[in-house]
C-alpha cells in the first residue's frame, strides 16, 4: 500500500512537472486548467462508485425517515468546529431531483463529516447502502489532499491550507444528473481548487480560462491527451475563487445537457476557516441556448 502511495505520487509529480513547462499560474491563465494522471483510482472504481450512490439514492427516496435523518446529523456537523475547516455548510445529501432547472441528486462527502457520523450516530452503519457508499468515498477520496498540497506548493501558496492537520480540506462530491437536466449558468466554484475526477460523458464539461467578458463561444470541452483505463484516470485542476487574493482568477465552467443519465465525481480543496460566499455565478451568457 505504501508503495502504491509512493508510485502514485511520483507520477503525478511526473505528469505535473511534463505538463507544466510552463509554470502552473500560467498553464491556469492560459488555458484554464491543468490535465493530470491519476494512478489511484480508474474508471472501474468510478463505475463501482456509481452503483453504490444509486443504492444510496434509492434506499434514501424509499426511506424518508433516514433522509430526514441524515438531513438532521448535516445541521448538526454544520454547528461543529470541524465545519470551519471547509468554510462552506455543503455537506450530505442533496436530492434534487424533482427541482425545475436543477434535475440532480448529489452528495458532499469529506472525512470529518463521516467520522462525526460514525461516532455519533453509529445506527448509519448498520444500514448496507448507508455504510458501504461511505465507505466507497473514504477511499477514493484518500489520493487527492496530496495533488492539492503539491498545486498549492507550485503555485507558492502553501500557507492556503495550514491548518492543525495541515492538509487540504477536502470535499467530494458525487452527483447524478438526470435526463431532464438543463444546462445552467456558467459559474465558478467556491473553492481552492476544483479537480474534475471522472464523469460518464466527458462532453458534458466545458470551460474556459478567465477572462473580464465571455462569449458562447469561450467554453470549449477540454481535450484529453493522458490515456484512460480501469486502473488509470486523467483528471483535470482547475482553480476556484478562493484564489484570487492570489491573483489566480477562477475558471468558468458549465456542465450540458445530454439527455441521458450522467455521473460524475469531483474534488474539491476548501480553505480553513474563510467566509467566503460558495459559488459566484457569472452573467448568463447572451448565446448560451446555441449551446444546449
Ligand atoms: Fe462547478
Amino acid at each position: 500500500m505504501i508503495i502504491r502511495k509512493y508510485f502514485f505520487i511520483v507520477t503525478f509529480l511526473f505528469a505535473f512537472h511534463s505538463y507544466c513547462t510552463t509554470p502552473l499560474a500560467e498553464q491556469f491563465k492560459q488555458t484554464g486548467y491543468i490535465e493530470l494522471c491519476d494512478e489511484h483510482n480508474g474508471s472501474a472504481t468510478f463505475d463501482a462508485l456509481y452503483t453504490l450512490f444509486d443504492q444510496f439514492i434509492e434506499f434514501l427516496q424509499k426511506n424518508p425517515v433516514w433522509k430526514q435523518k441524515l438531513y438532521a446529523v448535516k445541521e448538526r456537523f454544520i454547528r461543529s468546529k470541524d465545519r470551519n475547516l471547509y468554510s462552506t455548510e455543503f455537506f450530505g445529501f442533496y436530492d434534487e431531483s424533482e427541482q425545475k432547472g436543477r434535475r440532480q441528486i448529489s452528495f458532499y462527502y469529506s472525512t470529518h463529516f463521516h467520522t462525526f457520523i460514525c461516532s455519533r450516530y453509529p445506527e448509519f452503519n448498520t444500514v448496507a447502502q448507508l455504510a458501504q457508499f461511505f465507505n466507497a468515498c473514504s477511499e477514493i477520496q484518500k489520493p487527492y489532499p496530496s495533488i492539492f498540497k503539491q498545486a498549492a506548493i507550485e503555485l507558492g501558496i502553501e500557507s492556503i491550507f495550514s491548518s492543525p492537520s495541515n492538509s487540504a480540506p477536502l470535499l467530494l462530491k458525487v452527483v447524478k444528473y438526470l435526463p431532464s437536466y438543463t444546462c445552467t449558468k456558467p459559474h465558478y466554484d467556491g473553492t481552492a481548487f476544483s479537480l474534475f475526477l471522472n464523469s460518464t460523458d466527458d462532453q458534458a464539461l466545458r470551460l474556459s480560462p478567465y477572462k473580464s467578458a465571455f462569449t458562447a463561444g469561450d467554453f470549449i470541452t477540454p481535450v484529453r491527451k493522458l490515456t484512460r483505463s480501469d486502473r488509470q484516470n486523467a483528471v483535470l485542476l482547475i482553480p476556484g475563487t478562493l484564489l484570487t487574493e492570489f491573483s489566480i482568477y477562477p475558471t468558468p465552467h458549465i456542465v450540458m445537457k445530454s439527455s441521458k443519465t450522467r455521473y460524475a465525481t469531483i474534488a474539491f480543496a476548501m480553505k480553513p476557516t474563510y467566509a467566503s460566499p460558495c459559488k459566484q455565478e457569472l452573467p448568463r451568457l447572451a448565446h448560451l441556448e446555441s449551446l444546449e
